[in-house]
């Protein structure tokens, strides 16, 4: 059985991200989303609420499961019994960073292999930080998430923008 994990931080799971995973689902038997708990980025929502929100995104695949790790990536690869790690490549700039990880995760763990889906065209300038940045003023961010992710992430940065002094 193949068995893949697509690790991210996924602050927030954008449209982007959701086609990887929807690709994803279809090549492999069962894909594990891992969500990243110990960020050296500093979240706007906790690992909790990341796993909520993609669950409520991937319900209708019925061989996606969600988890949240901490640590090294390919400690949690084995731990789920899996062997393949899925990433989505945006555009060229993103190459030298996943060639670097996945040459480094071989060498750590030599049975566990990368592969990259390339991320759909409409989505290849796309990031969570874009999408934050956009909400962070309010504006329209129904492009780039889901519905039920655009209220949740609106809501949060309001609930930001208001506790920070002026
Ligand atoms: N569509 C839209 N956006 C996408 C995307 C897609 N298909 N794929 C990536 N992105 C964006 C993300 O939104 C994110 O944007 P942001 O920087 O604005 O938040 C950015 O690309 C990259 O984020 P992500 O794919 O979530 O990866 P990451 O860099 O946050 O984390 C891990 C990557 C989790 C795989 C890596 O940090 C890791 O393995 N950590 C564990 C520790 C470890 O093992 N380290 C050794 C590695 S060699």
């Amino acid at each position: 059985m193949a068995v893949a994990v697509y690790p991210g931080s996924f602050d927030p799971v954008t449209l982007g991200h959701q086609d990887i995973i929807e690709r994803s689902s279809k090549i492999m038997d069962r894909v594990i989303v891992g969500v990243l708990k110990n960020n050296s980025k500093s979240p706007l929502f906790s690992v909790q609420e990341r796993v909520n929100m993609l669950k409520s995104v991937t319900g209708h695949l019925p061989n996606i499961e969600i988890l949240a790790f901490d640590g090294l990536l390919v400690d949690f690869v084995r731990n789920c019994q899996a062997d393949v790690i899925v990433r989505g490549l945006r555009a060229i700039t993103d190459f030298e960073y996943e060639l670097q990880m996945s040459q480094t995760n071989r060498v750590i763990s030599p049975g566990i292999d990368t592969i990259f889906l390339t991320t759909n065209l409409k989505y290849s300038y796309l990031s969570s930080s874009i999408v934050k940045e956009i909400a962070m003023y309010q504006g329209d961010i129904s492009a780039f998430v889901a519905p039920e992710i655009a209220v949740k992430v609106l809501r949060r940065a309001a609930d930001v923008k208001n506790k920070r002094p002026s």
